[in-house]
């Protein structure tokens, strides 16, 4: 198989060591008061260490998964909103099903979420409803540029092959051809960002993949036009541009985020 070989080859022995790994079930809560409760409930919950909302979680969740008090989020995709440290307006170029969006909306800041497909933008609004500070726009992101408006915080968590997520169907779909493809798409939506991003603005890029090439080597386009990458947070793998959670490090999905600064 594809998958198979491709990354026991990327991660030789590694890959053995996560390939059977099943994330840990994890949630945000929307406010700090939640997880007292859900403790005094009997919900277990392990801090995610790098959200103070985020915590792995056993037990029964669902009354306040109903009131819209948690949402469900595998750990590691919590990580872009915080490496993004929102300030004010945030351009969000891909944003549904919205775990990101909301989690910037917690976080304090107002969002522009984009997202192209007609569908799944309707999840995203049914998402945002709850919250304040946030508009929908609904173009690709290779032209976010005619909105006419530049940012100084994007975030591109782009389309990508999933294999982070080892789902049965992101193995059974991944072809080099498919690769390739993503790959194209991903390097256009990163020249897009930086066309949109302010002098001096931070653009996150992240994908729940594995593989190098839709990640370092995506962001190495950006690089080379001369945006600079930043580390700010410790403990985590680190790649040549980026973090590179691997499923077996936190028991999340495994997953790819750098930071990088558009000089000014
Ligand atoms: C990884 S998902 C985004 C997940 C979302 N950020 C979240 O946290 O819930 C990638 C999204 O990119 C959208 N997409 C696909 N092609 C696109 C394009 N050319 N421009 C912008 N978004 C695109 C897909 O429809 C999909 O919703």
């Amino acid at each position: 198989m594809w998958f198979e070989e491709r990354y026991g080859e990327v991660y030789g022995d590694l890959f053995d060591r996560f390939r059977a790994i099943r994330p840990r079930p994890a949630l945000r809560v929307r406010f700090p008061e939640v997880a007292g409760r859900l403790r005094e409930r009997g919900v277990r919950l392990e801090p995610v260490p790098w959200y103070g909302r985020g915590f792995f979680f056993e037990g029964d969740v669902s009354r306040e998964l109903a009131r819209g008090e948690v949402y469900l989020q595998d750990a590691a995709s919590m990580l872009p909103p915080v490496l993004l440290e929102p300030e004010g307006e945030v351009l969000d170029m891909a944003a549904a099903p919205g775990s990101k969006a909301t989690q910037l909306l917690e976080m304090g800041a107002r969002v522009v979420a984009n997202e192209p497909d007609a569908l799944r933008r309707r999840v995203l609004e049914r998402n945002l409803v709850r919250y304040d500070g946030w508009e929908i726009a609904g173009m690709r992101g290779e032209e976010l540029w005619k909105l006419g408006r530049r940012f100084n915080r994007v975030l591109l968590d782009a389309p990508c092959t999933n294999t982070g997520t080892m789902s049965r169907r992101a193995v059974e779909m991944f072809t080099p051809a498919r690769l390739r493809r993503m790959v194209r798409l991903q390097k256009a939506l990163i020249r897009a960002a930086l066309r949109v991003l302010e002098p001096g603005g931070l653009l996150i890029y992240s994908t729940c993949s594995i593989d190098p090439q839709e990640n370092d080597g995506v962001v190495r386009a950006a690089v080379r036009r001369g945006m600079v990458p930043e580390f700010p947070l410790e403990g985590l793998r680190r790649t040549e541009f980026g973090y590179q959670l691997l499923p077996h490090d936190f028991g999340t999905e495994g997953f790819y985020a750098a930071r990088l600064r558009q000089p000014l």
